[in-house]
């Protein structure tokens, strides 16, 4: 099996219980499930969550959280940063699913049954669904026909909030984009840097733990050549099920690289609960336990497990370690993996020496016939940046990205700022999306100036648009004797 990392984009962080307690009111809005053909006339219900009770009638702004890979529920409790200064905006919440996934399933039980009813499954059409989904909200309630929106995502969300700025300008004021990797395309980003960043962060914890990894990998093909080392790895990892193929030692394999992964992109600063409840900054916990790389294969084995509970078992709850967990099929697992394999191909690769995994090259042939076989689908590695212009984003405007150094995901960021109104954001101790989640004593001192920048540039952008409406408007008349210019106001207020 391929490497999955492509599958460990957010998706991981769904089992796992709310720490924020916030409300709403649940909507379905009736969406076209194909808005770029006329063939289809099918419909579907899409959800989304509001909260109005901050919102200032008449001009407040639509604080709008473009949906990503995941029911949206779970971003609407987890992204406590619009709902910390709603108030202070006067703002209204709108937390929009993205389609199939969560409830929002546009052929029902069949949505993933077969690619003629997945192929609707694009950031394309769930652009548009955002898009009509505004517009409709606008529309229908009474004095917001004048709101600025600004949109909000982190991760592969953050993707969309940006692209919406950038497709429907006329419809989103602003973005704020935490950790979106839109430049982990192909020709965009080297397929190494994310797997650098990784290991830097154990790397930085100390490099006996970085070194440590590094060697597992032999180490566990060693002992598990044979039945006697997997049994021992049975008993002494507690597996709940015994290995005995190839396949299965690969699996394990994928499976550790993902909780290496994963626990480099939540790398954050206090004690939370995501895929299993873990310790304030765990990569450092894991690394209290790997600190002589040079031991022999069976202690190092030993010392690995240890590390590997930290993430496992934390609460000492975990009766088995369940490697097969990334078969997973959870929709946002199987959705995510369907657009990796389609638009979203986000080449990833190592050579085992300035990273701690073993050498993997970016293959796209091979990953193409999985997709096939897997989805019936080829992959199109050169669609998103065709259609949303990889890096050349210049002539759009207001977006902030946000960047964490601690997330892997950092390195496919806009890490630079591209004019005076895209700008990046980098916090040096961010993991993945950290600054949208809700203020927390233990923050560091750079998320909350990321935070404190992020509502200068809302202030800015909504008071723009106030500044727009008053202006007038000129416009040239030529071809007459005369030319002259007519100025009309432009609205009246
Ligand atoms: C909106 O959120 C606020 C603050 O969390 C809460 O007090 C209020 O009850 C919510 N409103 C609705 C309609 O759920
Ligand atoms: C999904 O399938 C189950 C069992 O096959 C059926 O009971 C249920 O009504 C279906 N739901 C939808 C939304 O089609
Ligand atoms: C592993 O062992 C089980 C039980 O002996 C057997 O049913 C299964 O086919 C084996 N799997 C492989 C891949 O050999
Ligand atoms: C690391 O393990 C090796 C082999 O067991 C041992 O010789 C060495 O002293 C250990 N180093 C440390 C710092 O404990
Ligand atoms: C988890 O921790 C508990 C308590 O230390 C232990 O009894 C149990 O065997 C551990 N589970 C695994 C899978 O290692
Ligand atoms: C961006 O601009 C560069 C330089 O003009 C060009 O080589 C590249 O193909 C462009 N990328 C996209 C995605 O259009």
């Amino acid at each position: 099996m391929h490497r999955t990392l492509l599958l460990s984009f957010l998706c991981f962080l769904f089992h796992h219980s709310f720490v924020h307690a916030y409300e709403w009111k649940t909507f379905f809005f009736k969406q076209q499930v194909d808005h770029f053909s006329f063939a289809n006339q099918d419909t579907y219900p899409q959800r989304y969550l509001v909260n109005s009770t901050y919102w200032k009638r008449g001009g407040g702004p639509i604080f709008f959280y473009t949906g990503n890979e995941g029911d949206i529920e779970w971003f609407a409790q987890n992204t406590g940063f619009m709902w910390d200064i709603a108030e202070e905006f006067g703002a209204m919440l709108i937390f929009a699913e993205h389609r199939y996934y969560g409830q929002s399933l546009p052929y029902g039980n069949k949505s993933y049954s077969d690619a003629k009813y997945l192929g609707y499954l694009t950031s394309e059409q769930a652009l548009a669904d955002f898009a009509e989904l505004i517009s409709y909200v606008k529309s229908t309630n009474s004095g917001a026909a004048d709101s600025p929106v600004i949109a909000f995502g982190g991760s592969y969300g953050g993707m969309l909030a940006a692209w919406m700025r950038i497709k429907y300008p006329h419809i989103i004021t602003g973005a704020i984009a935490a950790s979106a990797p839109i430049l982990q395309f192909t020709g965009l980003t080297p397929c190494d840097a994310f797997n650098r960043v990784v290991t830097a962060d154990f790397a930085s914890a100390s490099t006996e733990c970085s070194e440590t990894i590094r060697k597992s990998w032999k180490s566990l093909s060693s002992v598990l050549s044979n039945d006697e080392g997997k049994e021992w790895i049975r008993t002494n990892w507690n597996l709940c099920v015994p290995l005995n193929g190839t396949d299965d030692v690969e699996n394990l394999k994928d499976w550790l690289t993902n909780v290496w992964t994963n626990l480099a992109m939540v790398n954050y600063p206090y004690a939370a609960n995501f895929l299993a409840p873990l310790p304030a900054y765990p990569v450092k916990a894991v690394c209290e336990h790997l600190t002589n790389s040079s031991l022999d294969d069976h202690s190092l084995l030993i010392e690995l497990f240890k590390g590997l509970s930290v993430y496992a078992n934390f609460t000492g709850q975990t009766k088995c370690l369940d490697v097969s967990q990334q078969a997973d099929q959870s929709l946002g697992d199987m959705g995510w993996d369907f657009q990796a394999c389609t638009e979203m191909v986000m080449p990833m690769c190592g050579d085992g020496i300035n990273d701690m995994f073993e050498a993997q090259p970016w293959n796209i042939e091979k990953y193409s016939e999985r997709c096939l076989k897997k989805w019936k689908v080829n992959p199109r590695p050169l669609m998103a940046p065709l259609i949303y212009g990889g890096r050349n984003i210049s002539s759009s405007s207001n977006i902030v990205f946000s960047n964490g150094l601690l997330d892997p995901w950092s390195t496919g960021g806009v890490t630079k700022s591209l004019s005076d109104s895209i700008v990046a954001i980098i916090i040096p101790e961010g993991a993945h999306h950290l600054d949208l989640r809700a203020g927390d004593p233990n923050d560091p001192p750079s998320v909350l100036k990321a935070r404190e920048i992020e509502k200068q540039f809302i202030g800015k952008w909504i008071s723009s648009v106030k500044k727009d409406k008053k202006e007038t408007l000129k416009s040239i008349i030529v071809g007459s004797e005369h030319i002259f210019v007519v100025v009309v106001p432009k609205r009246s207020e």
